[in-house]
């Protein structure tokens, strides 16, 4: 029974490959189209650009022969495209995605335009090309090529792409609220994470949280005179450099009192399945081109980067930052801050905790602000499961390794809102190698892990709805 029924699957599958192979330049070039949008969701210029690409993206899901709708919200819309409606009760699956992409700055260091596709070296070149546009998109193509040969799709298929994800996904959590009903499912597929090579596909069970806050230290009402008035007034610049530095200490232990309470120690079992992926500290150091590593002592560099906490300052500034010198006290410095939370840390507590430290830190000699940000709890689902099972079979077949099962030190901050308010586990089947450059400039998606990814996404359905 089940040998037939996987017979009869990849008979039935043929046509849907042969398609998928046939039409490689044309989802190319239309990933390329996609990619030429710049919906960066953080800068509010580009508002309009962002309602342009959900646009965009509901015609591309209605020519492909969805059932697209765009849902306005407080802030960047969400799109929804469902497979069309047929008789009978099949397994319901979300396929999850987000169109905004990150601010593409510095822009001096691309060596083609951030929203100026261009193929080279085997892969596109683009602001958003891996995170996450090319990767949804290869969902996308995948549900074309069922709907193109007429193949029957053994479920229905919900795809959620949103416009929040970098800037926190505030829309789309009260949008799965409201709409709980029409999202019941079986599971959520996700294709925002990566894997360690072509050779190393990977399901990953477990995602970071985050929280982020802003900090700002106010000293005299405006920049001074430093030497009319410097040695008699504190400087807000130096003052926060000296709270920040207090936060981590020579070892990269996050010096804030009760900041690891809650965190799950690895199993045995883990830190051995980590042994065993690819690239060594030498590989690692030189791909991120830092002099020597830096992290928490006792742990890896996996270790350190997927399941331990951090602490990290994303931007700093304060006082005069134009060409030549200016003698001066700023009147203020700022920091924007977050932390990497793993199971089972709580973003309110740790922002709470963090709060407290930052207070207890600062001299009475400046006033201090702190303003919270976006929050993301951290997720981990064992991958031990039929539909584990499932993925990994399909991540096999369509790139030809065996596959490998990750911890990722990134953040979905929809995943664990899926898994409260739906109740569905997420399967993150990612197709970003680590020289991608997400969030950096020259950020790629590899032609293979696209075309792969579609194929994957193809034989999982038939699989996914067995489990
Ligand atoms: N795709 C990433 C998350 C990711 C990348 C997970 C690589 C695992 C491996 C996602 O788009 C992202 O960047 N998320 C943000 C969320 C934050 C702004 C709340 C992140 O992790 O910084
Ligand atoms: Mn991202």
């Amino acid at each position: 029974m089940i040998a037939g029924g996987l017979l009869l699957h990849s008979a039935r599958m043929q046509p849907v490959l042969d398609y998928l192979h046939a039409h490689r330049a044309r989802f190319e070039e239309e990933l390329c189209e996609y990619l030429r949008l710049p919906s960066v969701s953080a800068q509010s210029h580009h508002a309009k650009d962002m309602r342009a690409t959900a646009v965009w993206v509901v015609q591309h899901c209605r020519a492909i022969g969805l059932k697209a709708r765009k849902h306005a919200t407080d802030f960047h819309p969400i799109v929804t495209a469902t497979t069309p409606k047929r008789p009978g009760k099949r397994p319901h699956f979300v396929v999850y995605g987000h169109y905004d992409v990150q601010p593409p700055e510095p822009l001096h260091e691309w060596k083609s335009p951030p929203f100026e596709p261009t193929i080279r070296n085997g892969a596109i070149y683009a602001r958003g090309a891996t995170d996450n546009k090319g990767q949804h998109f290869a969902h996308l193509k995948a549900v074309e090529a069922f709907l193109k040969t007429g193949t029957e799709l053994p479920c229905d298929l919900t795809f959620v792409i949103e416009g929040e994800e970098e800037v926190g996904s505030e829309s789309l959590m009260k949008f799965i609220r409201i709409k709980k009903r029409e999202l019941k499912c079986d599971a959520v597929v996700v294709s925002d994470t990566g894997m360690p090579s072509k050779k190393h596909p990977a399901l990953t069970y477990s995602l970071r949280g985050v929280v982020a806050m802003e900090v700002a230290v106010r000293g005299p009402k405006a920049d001074l005179h430093s030497g009319i008035y410097g040695g008699s007034v504190d400087n807000p610049a130096l003052v926060l450099s000296q709270i920040l530095a207090a936060l981590r200490d020579k070892k990269g232990r996050i010096t804030v009192p009760g900041f690891y309470e809650k965190v799950q120690k690895l199993s045995a079992y883990e830190r051995k399945q980590m042994k065993r992926l690819p690239i060594n500290e030498r590989q690692y150091r030189k791909l991120v081109g830092v002099p020597k590593l830096f992290g928490e002592s006792g742990y890896t560099h996996h270790e350190q980067r997927s399941a331990r906490p951090t602490l990290e300052i994303n931007g700093l500034t304060s006082g005069y930052q134009g060409e030549g010198g200016k003698t001066i006290v700023p009147a203020w410095a700022r920091a924007k801050i977050t932390c990497r939370l793993v199971p089972d840390q709580d973003p309110r507590t740790i922002c709470r905790l963090l709060k407290k430290q930052l207070k207890k830190l600062c001299p009475p000699t400046v006033k201090l602000e702190i303003e919270e940000g976006h929050g993301a709890e951290p997720y981990l689902v064992p991958p031990t499961g039929p539909q584990a099972q499932a993925a990994l079979s399909a991540l096999r077949e369509a790139f030809g390794h065996e596959p490998v099962l990750l911890r990722e030190g990134g953040s979905i901050p929809i995943i664990t809102e899926f898994k409260s308010v739906l109740g569905a586990d997420s399967l993150l089947l990612g197709l970003a190698l680590p020289d991608d450059n997400l969030h950096s400039p020259n950020e790629k998606f590899d032609l293979d892990c696209f075309h792969n990814g579609a194929e994957m996404s193809a034989r999982l359905w038939p699989k996914l709805a067995a489990a």
